[in-house]
C-alpha cells in the first residue's frame, strides 16, 4: 500500500532510530499482542504534542503493550507522570515490563481494569491531567469524552484515536457500535461548551483513520 511506503519515507527520515521503541514493538509480537498501538510517526506526533503542551501530568486510556505511553514518557520531565489504563491484565503485564526496560518506571503507572472503574479512582485522587490520551475501546468513547473532561483543567489537550475508522464515521446506518461510540463521541463535541476541537484524517501504516484534538476551555 502506497501508504504505507510513504509512512516507511517519513519514518526513516525524521524518527531516528529507537532501541527501546524497536524493542516494545518486537516484546509486543512476540507475545502476541495486537498490532493496533499507534505508528511511529504518530508515535512522534504524540511525543510532539505533549513536548509542545509541556505536560507534566497525563492520562492515557488503552495501555496496550505501553508502545504509545514511552513515546510519551519520551516528552515529560523527569518528574512527569503518566497514569495508563488497560483492561487486559495479560496486555498490562507485557507494557509494565517494555516500560521497566525503557527505562520509566517511576514515569508511568499502568493501571489494570476497565477504564469505567479506575476513572473515578483518579478523580477521588483529585488528579488533574494536562494531556490525556483516549485510544480504549471505541464504543465507550463517549464516557471517555466526559471523564477526560471532569480530570481536566483550562487548557487541558485532550486527542483521541481512531475517529475516523475508514471513514466508517459517515455511515449514519452503520450497526457497528464502535462506529456509533464514534459517532456519539462526535456528537458531544457539537457546540460543547467545554472543549475548543477539531478531528484530522489520516492516512499510513495504520490505514485511513484519524485523530480527533482539543483543548479544553
Ligand atoms: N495506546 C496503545 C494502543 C491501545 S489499543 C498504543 O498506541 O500503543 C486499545 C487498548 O484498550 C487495548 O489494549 C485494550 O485491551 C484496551 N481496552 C479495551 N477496553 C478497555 C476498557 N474498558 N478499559 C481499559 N482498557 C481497555
Ligand atoms: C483497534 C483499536 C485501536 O486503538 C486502533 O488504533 C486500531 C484498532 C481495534 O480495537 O481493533
Ligand atoms: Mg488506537
Amino acid at each position: 500500500m502506497y501508504w504505507t511506503l510513504v509512512d516507511e519515507y517519513i519514518t526513516d527520515r525524521l524518527i531516528p532510530f529507537d532501541a527501546s521503541l524497536e524493542q516494545v514493538q518486537k516484546t509486543n509480537k512476540q507475545a502476541g499482542i495486537p498490532d493496533i498501538n499507534v505508528s511511529p510517526t504518530q508515535g512522534k506526533l504524540l511525543y510532539l504534542l505533549t513536548k509542545l503542551k509541556g505536560a507534566r501530568n497525563v492520562l492515557e486510556i488503552g495501555t496496550l503493550g505501553g508502545y504509545s505511553s514511552i513515546w510519551m514518557a519520551q516528552a515529560l520531565p523527569e518528574t512527569g507522570k503518566i497514569y495508563t489504563l488497560e483492561f487486559n491484565p495479560a496486555y498490562a503485564k507485557v507494557a509494565k515490563q517494555n516500560i521497566r526496560e525503557a527505562g520509566y518506571e517511576n514515569n508511568v503507572e499502568v493501571i489494570v481494569g476497565k477504564a469505567l472503574d479506575t476513572l473515578p479512582k483518579l478523580k477521588e485522587k483529585k488528579l488533574v491531567f494536562d494531556l490525556i490520551f483516549i485510544d480504549a475501546d471505541k464504543e465507550n468513547y463517549p464516557h471517555y469524552l466526559n471523564w477526560a473532561l471532569k480530570l481536566s483543567n483550562p487548557g487541558t489537550l485532550i486527542i483521541a484515536d481512531n475517529v475516523i475508522r475508514n471513514g466508517e464515521i459517515f455511515n449514519e446506518t452503520s450497526t457497528d457500535e464502535r462506529v456509533k461510540g464514534i459517532q456519539q463521541f462526535m456528537d458531544l463535541l457539537v457546540n460543547n461548551p467545554d472543549i475548543d476541537s477539531t478531528a484530522i484524517q489520516t492516512v499510513g501504516a495504520k490505514g485511513y483513520d484519524g485523530f480527533m484534538m482539543g483543548i479544553v476551555k
